[in-house]
């Protein structure tokens, strides 16, 4: 599926940056091949096409003004909805209607600006333990992987890799064998039960897991939020839960920006923010090393060459048949996904 190819894909919310992360300049980002400008304002965060309507130079080359943008090139200057609403060589003269610059729909949630390109089919995740009490939210990983988004997304409901991707941190590779996973098909994706026996190796794991044995049981409730979005909640023995949200946002055909948050039912004192995120990057990259081997982008029709799969391979060929679905829909009935 080429990402950029597909108008609907344009059509749902992606997290672009952490709100945090949003300094005094404005920040150039890349969704779905489109450049667009993104910069705190006193009502939130204002998105527009990075392409000043001038002589286009970037809009992120310059500066901003009173909550405006404005260009490094001859410094005409752009509202939150686009629109120039000064020319500073001509100070006397009213702005053209037509200088305008397109603007996009932003909102900030989990602590992160979500952008959409396009009237959004469904709306942001909900992530109940976002405001449950007793779950603390820790920002893992804001990184640039050279892999396509849907590769990310069947990666982290594929149990099969466990044992051998992740033979150097909780996978056992005399343990192949997955266990059976249900998979519950929604409007907007599904909702997948997994449990499986890992192992638990070195002093960090056993301290972000609370166990001081070498292997624990998972049992993993999870969800996959079309097109590239998972929630996972994991519980352990004796009440410990995580609660991961991956989102693969796609830049281009073969770039995805991975940002992954938890929320967990423990304290600081009983495991540190810095250990929580080294536990989950020593896993993590196990995953970025292998995917970015594969190439990045995979047609969608897989789905019909049987003799290459395993069971376990159910959940990425859901997502490529719902997928299917949904390009196809495009333009004939499209649908709010709502529960
Ligand atoms: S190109 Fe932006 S002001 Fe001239
Ligand atoms: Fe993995």
């Amino acid at each position: 599926m080429i990402v950029s190819k597909q108008p609907v894909l344009r059509k749902f919310w992606y997290p672009v940056v952490q709100l945090a992360r949003l300094g005094e300049k404005p920040m150039p980002f890349t969704l779905l091949g489109e450049n667009i400008v993104l910069w705190k304002t006193a009502d939130g965060v204002a998105c527009l096409k990075d392409r000043c309507c001038h002589r286009t130079a970037k809009l992120s080359l310059g500066f901003i003004e009173d909550g405006a943008v404005v260009c490094g090139y001859h410094g005409w200057t752009f509202d939150a909805t686009g629109a120039c609403i000064r020319i500073p060589q001509q100070p006397d003269q009213k702005v053209p209607a037509k200088a305008k610059v397109p603007a996009y729909r932003t909102q900030i949630k989990y602590g992160y600006v979500w952008v959409a390109l396009d009237e959004p089919l469904s709306d942001i995740p909900v992530i109940p333990e976002a405001s449950e009490p007793g779950f603390r939210q820790v920002h893992q990983f804001y990184e640039t992987w050279n892999i396509g988004a849907l590769r990310l997304m069947e990666n982290s409901f594929d149990a099969a890799h466990v044992a051998f991707v992740h033979r150097g941190t909780f996978g056992d590779v005399q343990s192949p064998r997955v266990g059976d996973r249900s998979i519950d098909e929604k409007p907007w994706g599904f909702v997948s039960r997994q449990s499986n026996d890992v192992k638990v190796r070195g002093d960090l794991a056993q301290k972000a897991v609370h166990t001081s044995d070498g292997k624990t049981t998972r049992h993993t409730e999870s969800e996959w939020y079309m097109p590239f979005v998972r929630r996972s909640s994991i519980h352990y023995p004796h009440g410990l839960i995580h609660v991961l949200v991956t989102c693969a946002t796609p830049m281009t055909d073969d770039t995805s920006m991975i940002l992954q948050w938890v929320y967990r039912n423990d304290t600081e004192a009983d495991v540190s923010t810095a250990e929580v995120i080294a536990f989950d990057r020593a896993i993590t990259f196990e995953d970025k090393t292998i995917l970015e081997s594969c190439e990045a982008d995979v047609p969608l029709s897989i789905v019909d060459d049987e003799e290459l799969h395993m069971m376990s391979d159910k959940p990425g060929l859901v997502m490529r048949r719902m997928l299917t679905q949904l390009l196809k829909s495009h333009g004939e009935s499209e649908q709010r996904l709502t529960a």
